[in-house]
């Protein structure tokens, strides 16, 4: 909008100052103004490049016109001055979020408010003219509803409705005191108009082809205009005359109000006629005294006028209360229900019987499945499985962060203890429950054997409970303290699928909602006296949460949120026809109950605090150990790794700890390992995937190093003074050695090479060790370019975990032939049975004055002295 419009506009207005109206209307791509005494005079267009302006209003005396734009599905406005000149005219976006067609829109002039109707969401709303304080007030029993029409003076809005039942209605503008005053001889109720002064209400139905007119209760209808028009859409009023627009004739027509004669052409070849107003202030008189204006009638928030006396109320926006007062509302909601849909969060009041879902602001949410919340922080958290990560956001999305990005493959469940402030989590991918602090430090895994498809997980905080459920091959609930120990399967028959646990912590008993049984079903929370709660209309349950007397679960089939009554098993839908739905979680904002010792000082704790139901458990994030002290977390100097199963392990040499698993995902079958101390970091072979990978202590960073040409890589070691990497192929009889990041991959021996095995490095004297077990199982040593090869150890049997004590320069492997472990010198010499009578050794390592080696038969870790054998502690 320039200049050059702007003295158009000016001209526009000197005919208003003539007294002959404006009329202002919507055309689809712009908002035009057109003198309704000029016949067939050229239009101002007011604002243009619009996508799809449907309906428009204004507020004379503050210089501002609305619109809706059903495409964009937005409350838009803009400013005019009112004196003609160019001026400040920037467009600003008043409502966007949470409406889908916009159809109707109306200004209240006197309590400066924004009324409008969305024929999708069959919601009538208002709000403020900035578009805060946002209110629905009409939520049920509308169908279609389209054009409104306020009279502040009375404090009565009405509206049409086109939908099965076709009608008109009233109500306070307070949304109180609502009837239909319309519903027979009426079929698509376009256009609604009210003429003040007379006290009549018009309307123009597409249908009928007809304008009628009535009293403002409905009564004395009368017929303005017979059935003649193509097909009006919008109407407005001005003195005695009446202009419409009528998407046939693309035209703005005129008639008189009373008798429908002297029709007239007033405006013609317009692309797309929409809503029409007479743009006057006669339109919008001003009175001398509205209730709301002094103070806002003492409202703390919305004052919406009424036609009852003290001819206002205060209100609240959607979802809050209004306090006994009657003028103050509540600071937000105090119970809500969060909703995880596929690329959204929302929540929903459930304060107000309206259950308005509001969406959060926070971004790229790709494919959002679980959702918690910290009534402690205020703080909303979620996982993604498209973007492998868990998220937290302020209650109204924004300040979304990141909490956990690696290591995260199918999170399907997440739960907050608000006690010791620590987020737990289920992965399907991963088959793990993990924690960390609720910043996504610290992190931990707590369980990571016999999970198949781990889904809900609640927290029992001030029992030291935890509880999941598992819809894999034997479905079952299972229990475990906070720590992961102590774990108890708790269900494991008559389940299919079940997705949804809810704990009611006040009766202590355990729901869930099984998606193949289609039931609901509850127990105490010993297991005992387990019953079904619900078993009809339930095709497949997926979020599921309860608070206070309801349990609230998302149907991905009825696409639906419903809840029932936990005692009385009544249901009601709160939500319908919504698709997407994933989990929920009804919360109290603020409020949080229950204690234990983890919340005062972090339970003594220097790192995690995991409440037992037996008291505090200190545990430590991974790399680092607990100490005798059982609270204080160190970084071990020390560490023995192993592989179990599709486990990478590690266990502490100083602290006697229990040992981790080492957060990293796909592995299948790691076989030989080793670790690079100057930046942290673990390599492994994988003899069934065919890969050396590699990835920091904390499992993130996991990369493939070599991915093509290996068959069995059973031995590898890290050269970190050189920072390659070398394995031995038993498969492909190579050995070769590619720089850490398998860039300049290179075969070292491959001549007469049968089964190569173990292999260790020792840099500092340029020299390579490998084992060899076919044909005839020996020792050899070659320098760290393949070169110089002899034979160190010819009469040996098949031998494994060969390892170098650098400091006493001394050789030590198993025999898995002789179940011996032995030592030689650097070459081969003076050798020594350490340990005999073993029932299968297999892995083998060395640390100061001792070794440690692992027993296939035992599925041990055994320690002895290195010298003496001793295996005494
Ligand atoms: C209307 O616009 C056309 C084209 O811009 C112009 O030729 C014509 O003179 C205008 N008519 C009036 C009444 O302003
Ligand atoms: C409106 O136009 C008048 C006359 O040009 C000018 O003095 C005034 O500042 C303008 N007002 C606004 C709000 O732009
Ligand atoms: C994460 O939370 C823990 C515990 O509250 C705190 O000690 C630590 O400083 C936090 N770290 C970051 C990076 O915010
Ligand atoms: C079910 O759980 C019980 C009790 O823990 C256990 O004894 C039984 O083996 C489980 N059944 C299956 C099929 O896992
Ligand atoms: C994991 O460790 C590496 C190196 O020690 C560090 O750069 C990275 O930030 C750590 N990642 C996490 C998630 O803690
Ligand atoms: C290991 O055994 C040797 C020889 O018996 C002995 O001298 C040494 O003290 C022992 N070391 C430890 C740590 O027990």
């Amino acid at each position: 909008m320039g200049a050059v419009l702007r003295s158009l506009l000016w001209c526009s207005f000197c005919s208003l100052i003539r007294g002959v109206p404006l009329l202002l209307y919507a055309n689809r791509r712009d908002l035009r103004l057109v003198d309704a005494s000029h016949g067939r005079g050229n239009a101002t267009v007011l604002v243009s490049g619009l996508e799809d302006a449907a309906a428009v209003d204004y507020v004379y005396a503050q210089g501002l016109v609305y619109w809706s734009d059903v495409s964009e599905e937005a409350i838009k406005c803009t400013a005019f001055n009112r004196s003609g000149g160019a001026g400040g005219v920037a467009t600003q976006t008043v409502v966007v979020s949470g409406l889908a067609s916009p159809d109707g829109l109306a200004c209240d002039w006197l309590g400066l408010k924004l009324y409008w109707t969305d024929s999708e969401t069959n919601r009538i709303e208002v709000a403020e003219l900035d578009g805060s304080l946002r209110k629905v007030l009409f939520w049920q029993d509308l169908d279609q509803p389209r054009a409104i029409a306020l009279d502040p003076t009375r404090g009565y809005m009405y509206w049409t409705d086109w939908g099965e039942i076709p009608k008109i209605e009233r109500a306070g503008m307070d949304g109180a005191s609502r009837s239909v005053i319309v519903d027979s001889g009426i079929y698509w109720p376009n256009g609604l108009t009210l003429d003040y002064s007379e006290e009549k209400l018009y309307w123009a139905d597409a249908k009928f082809s007809v304008i009628h007119r009535s009293n403002l209760d409905g009564n004395g209808r009368e017929v303005v205009v017979k059935g003649s028009l193509p097909h009006p859409f919008a109407l407005t009023l001005y003195d005695d005359t009446l202009f419409w627009t009528d998407w046939n004739t693309h035209s703005i027509h005129s008639c008189n109000k009373v008798t429908g004669e002297d029709r007239r052409e007033v405006h013609t070849n317009i692309f797309s006629p929409m809503d029409i107003h007479v743009f006057s202030q006669k339109r919008q008189p001003p009175a001398a005294t509205s209730p709301c204006t002094v103070k806002n009638g003492g409202c703390s928030h919305l004052c919406l006028l009424s036609p009852v006396k003290p001819f206002y109320q205060c209100a609240c926006p959607t979802g809050v209360q209004l306090l006994e007062d009657h003028t103050t509302c509540r600071q937000g909601a105090t119970q809500l229900l969060f909703l995880a849909r596929r690329t959204d969060l929302r929540r929903i009041s459930l304060d107000t019987p309206d259950f308005t879902d509001i969406v959060l602001k926070a971004e790229d949410i790709r494919h959002a499945i679980a959702i918690d919340y910290d009534p402690v922080e205020g703080l909303v958290y979620w996982t993604d499985d498209e973007v492998r990560a868990i998220r937290r956001s302020r209650l109204d999305g924004s300040e979304s962060q990141l909490v956990v990005t690696s290591q995260v493959n199918h999170p399907d469940g997440i739960a907050v203890d608000w006690v010791a402030r620590n987020l737990y989590w289920t992965d399907t991918g991963t088959d793990r429950i993990e924690v960390t602090r609720l910043n996504g430090t610290m992190r931990k895994i707590l369980i990571s054997e016999d999970l198949d498809e781990p889904r809900a997980i609640v927290l029992d905080p001030v029992a030291g409970n935890m509880y999941w459920t598992d819809w894999g091959e034997i479905p079952k609930i299972e229990r475990a303290a906070l720590d992961g120990t102590d774990r108890l399967v708790m269900v494991n028959t008559s389940l299919g699928w079940p997705n949804g646990l809810a704990l009611d912590y006040a009766e202590s008993k355990i729901y869930w909602g099984d998606a193949k049984t289609d039931k609901i079903e509850v127990m105490n929370m010993d297991g005992s006296e387990r019953r079904v709660l619900v078993e009809d209309k339930l095709p497949h349950i997926f979020g599921f949460t309860l608070l206070g007397d309801f349990i609230y679960w998302t149907d991905w089939q009825r696409r639906s949120i419903e809840r029932v009554h936990k005692r009385t098993a009544e249901r009601e839908v709160i939500i319908d026809q919504l698709p997407d739905l994933m989990g929920l979680k009804a919360t109290y904002v603020h409020k949080t109950f229950g204690t234990n010792p983890c919340a005062e000082n972090n339970g003594g704790c220097s790192h995690l605090c995991l409440f037992r139901p037996q008291g505090v458990q200190c545990a430590c994030p991974i790399g680092l150990e607990l100490i005798g002290d059982m609270s204080t977390c160190i970084v071990p100097e020390a560490f023995l790794l192993f592989s179990r199963h599709t486990d990478i392990r590690r266990i502490s040499l100083e602290t006697n700890n229990n040992n981790v698993a080492i957060p990293l995902t796909g592995v299948k079958e790691a076989s030989a390992l080793d670790f690079d101390v100057t930046d942290n970091r673990i390599y492994w072979t994988d003899i069934t995937l065919k890969t050396i990978s590699r990835a920091f202590m904390n499992g993130s960073a996991l990369e493939h190093v070599v991915e093509f040409g290996l068959d069995y890589p059973e031995g590898m070691a890290v050269d970190w003074l050189g920072k390659n990497l070398y394995w031995a192929d038993t498969g492909t009889n190579r050995i070769e050695v590619a720089k850490l990041d398998g860039q300049h991959r290179q075969v070292l021996v491959w001549k007469d090479l049968d089964s190569p095995r173990a292999l260790a490095l020792d840099p500092a004297e340029g020299f390579m060790y490998w084992t060899e077990w076919r044909g005839k199982p020996k020792i050899d040593r070659a320098a760290m370019d393949g070169t110089g090869r002899v034979t160190l150890v010819p009469n040996v049997g098949r031998a494994n975990g060969l390892t170098i004590d650098y400091a006493e320069r001394r050789l030590y492997w198993t025999d898995l032939d002789t179940a011996l472990i032995e030592s030689s010198n650097m070459l081969g010499l003076e050798r020594e049975v350490i340990a005999d009578d073993l029932p299968h050794p297999f892995g083998l390592t060395q640390y100061q004055d001792y070794i440690y080696w692992t027993d296939w038969s035992q599925r041990s870790i055994e320690r002895a002295n290195k010298t003496s054998g001793r295996t005494a502690q």
